[in-house]
This record gives C-alpha cells, sequence and structure tokens, in this order.
C-alpha cells in the first residue's frame, strides 16, 4: 500500500513563536493517525520542531531545499548533511519557485537528488508544466523531462525514497487548481512513466502528491484521484483548521 501523505509547505512564511503556535494546534487537533504529515518550515526551525514533532506518531520535519553540494565556502546556504543532523527526515527539492526565481537548472537539482538521498533523506521531487506548457498540449513532454533529467538516473532502491509532487506552475498561489480529471491524468502518466523506467510493483509504491491551490474545499475530491496519494499544500498549511481538514479528506 502507498503511503497518503500531506505535506505542508509554509514557504517563507511565519515567525520561530507563530510557527510553535501552528505546529502545536495541528498536532494536538490530529485525527487522522493513518496519514503521514510533514511539515516544511523556513530550515532555522528545523531543529526547534524535529524534536517536539518527531514524538507524534505520523509528523516528520523536513526542510524546503539544500545546495547542490557537500559542504564548502557558499556563503548561506545549508547543505543536506547539516539538514539531516538536524533531525529533518524529507526535503523538496525542484520546486517550482526555486526553478523559477533561483533559476536552479535539471543538473544542479540531481546533484541535490544524490545529496539527500546520501544523507537518508526522503526527496520530495516537484514537477509541474507552466501555464504555456499546459495551452500548447507540452504538458506531458515537459513533466517526463524533469522526471527523466533528475531523478531516472536513481537505482531501484533508490527510487523508493522518492516522493513525486505534481504541481502545476499555473495552479501554485494562483487559486485555480487542477481539476481532478486534470490531476488524475498527469498522475498517471507520471506513474506509468516511472514503471516504464522501474516495473509496475515498484511504480505502484511511489507517492506522488498534488500541489496548487489545494484546500479544504477540493482535497476531497483530488485525493479520491485513484493516482493522487495525497498533497503539497501551500497557503491553506498555514491555518491549522484548514490543514487538519485536508490531512482528513481521504
Ligand atoms: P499553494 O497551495 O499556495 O498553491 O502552493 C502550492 C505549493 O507550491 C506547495 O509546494
Amino acid at each position: 500500500m502507498r503511503k497518503k501523505i500531506v505535506a505542508a509547505n509554509w514557504k517563507m512564511n511565519k515567525t520561530l513563536q507563530e510557527g510553535k503556535t501552528l505546529v502545536n494546534a495541528i498536532i494536538s487537533g490530529n485525527s487522522n493517525v493513518d496519514v503521514t504529515k510533514i511539515i516544511f518550515p523556513p530550515s532555522l526551525f528545523v531543529t526547534e520542531f524535529a524534536s517536539s514533532i518527531k514524538e507524534n506518531a505520523g509528523f516528520f520535519v523536513g526542510a524546503q531545499n539544500c545546495y547542490h553540494t557537500e559542504s564548502g565556502a557558499f556563503t548561506g546556504e545549508i547543505s543536506a548533511s547539516a539538514i539531516a543532523s538536524c533531525g529533518a527526515t524529507h526535503i523538496i527539492i525542484g520546486h517550482s519557485e526555486r526553478r523559477q526565481y533561483f533559476h536552479e537548472t535539471a543538473e544542479q537539482l540531481k546533484q541535490k537528488v544524490n545529496l539527500a538521498l546520501k544523507h537518508k533523506l526522503v526527496a520530495v521531487y516537484c514537477v509541474g508544466e507552466k501555464l504555456n506548457e499546459r495551452q500548447t498540449n507540452h504538458y506531458f513532454t515537459a513533466v517526463k523531462n524533469q522526471l527523466q533529467e533528475v531523478i531516472f538516473h536513481l537505482s531501484e532502491s533508490e527510487i523508493k525514497n522518492i516522493v513525486i509532487a505534481y504541481e502545476p506552475v499555473w495552479a501554485i498561489g494562483t487559486g485555480l487548481t487542477a481539476s481532478p480529471e486534470q490531476a488524475q491524468e498527469m498522475h498517471a502518466f507520471i506513474r506509468l512513466a516511472a514503471a516504464e523506467k522501474y516495473g509496475i510493483s515498484i511504480a505502484n509504491q511511489i507517492s506522488i502528491l498534488y500541489g496548487g491551490s489545494c484546500n479544504a474545499k477540493n482535497a476531497k475530491e483530488l485525493f479520491a484521484c485513484a493516482d493522487v496519494d495525497g498533497g503539497l499544500i501551500g497557503g491553506a498549511s498555514l491555518v491549522a483548521e484548514e490543514f487538519l481538514q485536508i490531512t482528513n479528506s481521504f
């Protein structure tokens, strides 16, 4: 059985105090032990939250990014090994905001994935087409390239430590959500691509999350899709009640 996962990508939001209040509210309101919940706060908070969150069954903490080399003179950057040493278990790699605003390349993302796995972090690898790729019917090619360039070099045992998040760029923070049909179509396509590379049994074990204006109102119909195994939630993860409702939407 694939893991059901709801992950909170706080992006660059919350102070430490605000974050603690949110985490406490999520933990105390949690009623769904079958769903894996991963909190991705700003990296500075990982150490603090790792100890408090991980005592609770089904909760994990991760970082939103790491640098693409092991260590060295890269002022301001954070390594995968530092993140792992602070108690994180997961890491987001290849978020479209990183690709767009920080010009991260496929080669750098591949290096980040390798470093994450080396340091025993589960990598939540984000893929998704831009609006013009959707409109010109190039969305399957765009996503397939993102898979091939960054994670399909991994071995069969390594790919099991990858979670894939399908986040159509046109749906992120826009209030425009992919329809359940659009989400299912792409998730099935991603699983098929994984099956062609690794075989159906391994492909069936990979959790594929949907992200992009997913909220308490639309999560149920998205999570009901056969190949949607949960969500990577941005804005709606910043409010405890809303996030909890999403975790209860399976
Ligand atoms: P929103 O839920 O705010 O659209 O963000 C989605 C996202 O980018 C999660 O990583």
